[in-house]
């Protein structure tokens, strides 16, 4: 007998306009993953609706974010993939877990205080502030050892991490604790327009981010606007955040090293540049629209996948529930 492959959870919210800094950071990252690990990826679709979605889209988005982890190249049968909602254990150990986290260390989370984006904090969801609990009970329940993330979810899982150590003191040893994987090139793609903010799905400006449904004129159109540095060199630096983040993307989706596409690069211009790493998108983005659409033309076959794998998921979420609760008592 092997040695038992290492657990690995993942989960991306359902909001729509996945893009290439969550392919970059997250869904390239599940890809390599899945022949060496015992995988398991889930859309997050009660994390969402912490920020207000309409219901009569809610399902399609849903099912979308599903569709482009499969177009991705997740493979359900070495995987387990599913969805947040259909495994009700998730919300019931968030609530066990809200009993020991203190508002301290959530009011610290700072995609928390992003999002609250300064408004007062009376009129803030108490959905919005706890979700990190409910991301620390994701994790927990399946006894993950491994977190693929991009670099913004540090912070959530070094909660997980204090949350379950706290559990375990508390209550006697429960749950598993996790390490983030973070991948050292393109775990924070930057906005387009703005390489000091983040690539997001919530950016108000269409520009700073490629969808990964972008047909190809519009990638070719947003790469083509690009803001880039003073200076005209095609290098990577401090002083060069812009053209470093476009050569990061590069990099990532190429395959090529950075200081190869310096080289390559030197003493030509922006335009250049500009076209050889569209090029690049829209060479990866190509395959994963072809399959994205053979999907939609297959709700039947999703269905099915979206059953085994809640099927598979919940009695191994339902043996740590009921492991938590009869250590605590209950
Ligand atoms: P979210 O869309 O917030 O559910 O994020 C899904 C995954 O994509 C998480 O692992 C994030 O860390 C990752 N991610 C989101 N935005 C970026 C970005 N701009 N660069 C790298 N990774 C990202
Ligand atoms: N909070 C993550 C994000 O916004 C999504 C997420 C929810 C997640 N639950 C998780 C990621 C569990 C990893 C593990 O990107």
């Amino acid at each position: 007998m092997g040695k038992e492959r290492k657990r690995v959870l993942s989960g991306i919210q359902a909001t729509g306009n996945l893009h290439i800094g969550n392919y970059i950071g997250a869904l390239r990252q599940f890809i390599g993953l899945q022949d060496g690990y015992d995988c398991h990826f889930f859309v997050a679709d009660l994390h969402a609706i912490t920020v207000p979605q309409d219901p009569k889209e809610y399902a399609s988005r849903i099912r979308n974010a599903v569709n482009i982890h499969l177009a991705c190249g997740l493979d359900p049968d070495k995987i387990t993939l599913f969805r947040q909602s259909d495994v009700p254990a998730h919300a019931e150990l968030a609530w066990l877990l809200n009993t020991i986290a203190t508002m301290g260390e959530l009011k610290r989370m700072t995609q928390f205080k992003d999002k609250a984006g300064g408004k007062a904090e009376a009129s803030l969801g108490v959905g919005l502030f706890d979700y990190p609990v409910l991301m620390a009970a994701d994790i927990l329940l399946y006894q993950a050892d491994l977190v693929p993330v991009g670099e913004d979810q540090k912070q959530h899982i070094e909660l997980t991490r204090d949350l379950a150590e706290r559990f375990n003191r508390r209550f006697g040893k429960t749950f598993r604790v996790p390490k983030p994987m973070i991948p050292k090139l393109g775990a924070r793609v930057m906005g387009l327009d703005d390489p000091s903010a983040k690539m997001s799905k919530s950016a108000e400006t269409e520009g700073s981010r490629i969808e990964l449904t972008d047909p190809e004129d519009v990638v070719r159109r947003k790469v083509s606007r690009a803001v880039t540095d003073s200076g005209s060199d095609i290098t990577s630096g401090k002083d060069k955040p812009a053209v470093s983040n476009l050569l990061t993307i590069m990099s990532t989706l190429s395959g090529d090293g950075v200081p190869t596409l310096e080289k390559r690069f030197s003493g030509k211009g922006y335009k250049e540049f500009k076209e050889a790493l569209a090029d690049v998108i829209v060479t990866t983005l190509r395959p994963i629209q072809r399959t994205l659409e053979e999907l939609e033309g297959n709700p039947s076959y999703v269905d099915e996948v979206l059953e085994k794998g809640a099927a598979k998921a919940r009695p191994e979420a339902e043996k740590t529930l009921a492991a938590a609760k009869s250590a605590m008592g209950l």
